[in-house]
């Protein structure tokens, strides 16, 4: 498959974490925390051109790390918005209009790998429009809505889903501009138009850091 752009979006705030600065330039492993999966889209064969998603006022940081990186595949630095899907579209219009595939990839999830992304790359074919990596629920799962439970929910189809999650270029991009700011996930998006998502098997590794307990032992994960 030809044109696969990533789209890193690191523009969140990262409140959780509590720390000086947004979370995508905490220290991880003694470089910011971008830095991790910046390097590793980068040297991914699977993607051909990368797209960095940088907080208002950190796009010189983000230029910077990138070429601390040698990232050379990094075609762009936008300022990321208010909401996650504000940040995907930003980093979107960046991609021009041949493009096959776009894949966005969360920062706060350092430690991807080319297994993964291939795996989600793989899925797109036939009537298959986007995937996703999943990780099956260990947990019992119940709803609650008052605090009482209602109903315990079968968990035996139930997936918690992570990033990069990717998506034919067209579909996606048309879901972009019908969507409304409030989905989660970009899959989230693409469903709200009647795309077909595809599950592939997700990696515990690709945990998302939210509190500094996740970024420890995000940072152990990374050492192993
Ligand atoms: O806040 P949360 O950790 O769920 O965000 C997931 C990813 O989306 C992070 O990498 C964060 O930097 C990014 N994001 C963004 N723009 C926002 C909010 C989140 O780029 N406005």
């Amino acid at each position: 498959m030809n044109g696969i752009w990533a789209i890193l979006v690191a523009a969140g705030r990262g409140e959780r974490l509590a720390a000086d600065r947004p979370k995508a330039f905490v220290a991880f492993n003694g470089k910011p925390l971008l830095a991790e999966s910046l390097s590793r889209l980068d040297r991914s064969d699977l993607v051909t051109n990368l797209v960095v998603v940088a907080p208002p006022g950190w796009e010189e940081p983000a230029i910077l790390c990138a070429e601390d990186e040698s990232a050379s595949k990094v075609v762009a630095c936008v300022t990321g918005g208010d909401t996650r899907v504000d940040s995907v579209r930003a980093g979107v219009a960046e991609v021009p209009s041949g493009a096959a595939v776009i894949m966005v990839h969360d920062a706060a999830r350092p430690l991807v790998t080319d297994e993964v992304i291939a795996r989600v790359l793989g899925a797109i074919d036939g009537d298959v429009d986007g995937a996703v990596p999943g990780l099956a629920i260990p947990d019992t799962i119940k709803r609650a809505p008052t605090g009482i439970v209602e109903q315990t929910v079968s968990r035996d189809s139930l997936f918690a889903v992570q990033t990069p999650q990717a998506f034919r270029a067209e579909i996606f991009r048309r879901a972009l501009a019908e969507v409304s700011d409030a989905a989660t996930d970009c899959a989230g998006i693409a469903e709200a138009v009647g795309a077909r998502v595809r599950v592939v098997a997700g990696e515990p590794r690709l945990a998302k850091i939210t509190t500094a307990a996740d970024l420890a032992l995000v940072e152990e994960l990374a050492r192993q």
